[in-house]
């Protein structure tokens, strides 16, 4: 048994991983149930590596890691939060054994939206693509009222102040495509690229230029671009490159012109 730098607490290694309270891990223990490289244990407490001793339960080979990286295509409906007594959240999206490792989701997306959120119990990468001052582009398609074009897009370059005074970052608007209602109106499918997270802020730009977000989705955030193979509700692991990018993400450092 490894007494390395990375040596933890039997006990704290299981709990992580969700296999019950410490009590329970102690009696499963004590009921010789566990195996540290082969070798009945009989003490919870005892210090191990999990990178490098095999643990077992049961027979059964545990793997441990300490952070998990999951990208989610989020459907409308349920809200950005880790709990919540009233609404369904992000985290009920996942099984109980990605929850034990407690993820949250790295920024919010509105009730309404849906599209690519990262979720991670890696709380220092999390406040590094968070952090203001790396300004990391994200990128959304929306649907909006009203016919918006190059009046609109000089207005998101320069930055537009919103309802609260505050005036954004340079945005990159490009429209996809004009079309009409059943009822005649005028609608455009957008893309919009921001790099600053204010509340809303999607919406409330749309807003400051008289027209309205009617479907809101995020299709990437820095280099992290939503697998469009997820059906809306699915998750899965980043791929080691994908995580690869973003360690090493650096923003873009954009600022008010
Ligand atoms: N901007 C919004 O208005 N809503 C979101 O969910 C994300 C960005």
């Amino acid at each position: 048994m490894s007494t390395g730098k990375k040596s933890q607490r039997l006990d704290k290694i299981l709990g992580h991983l969700g296999y019950g309270t410490r009590s329970e891990i102690k009696k499963y223990v004590k009921q010789g149930r566990v195996a540290i490289n082969g070798v009945v244990v009989k003490d919870s407490g005892i210090q191990c590596d999990p990178g490098t001793d095999v643990v077992e339960l049961d027979g059964e080979r545990i793997f441990y890691r300490e952070f998990v990286y999951l990208m989610l295509h989020k459907p409308p409906g349920v809200i950005s939060a880790t709990e919540d007594r009233r609404e369904k959240t992000v985290l009920d999206l996942l099984p109980t054994d990605f929850q034990v490792f407690s993820p949250f989701p790295v920024g919010r997306l509105d009730k309404d939206t849906e599209g690519l959120l990262l979720l991670t119990n890696d709380g220092q990468l999390a406040h590094d693509l968070l952090s203001p001052r790396k300004h990391v582009p994200k990128t959304y398609e929306a649907i909006v009222l009203g016919h918006v074009g190059e009046v609109e897009a000089a207005r998101f370059r320069e930055g537009v102040e919103l309802d609260d005074g505050y005036v954004t970052l340079p945005a990159e608007l490009k429209v996809l495509e004009h079309s009409k209602e059943a009822d005649g109106a005028h609608i455009s499918r957008i893309q919009l690229t921001i790099s600053e997270g204010k509340f809303h802020q999607v919406k409330r730009m749309f807003e400051s230029v008289g027209s309205r977000v009617t479907y809101l989705k995020r299709l990437s955030m820095g280099p992290l671009v939503l697998d469009e193979t997820l059906p809306l509700g699915a998750f899965r692991e980043l791929t080691d490159s994908e995580l690869e990018l973003l360690r090493t993400y650096k923003g873009t450092g954009a600022s008010k012109s």
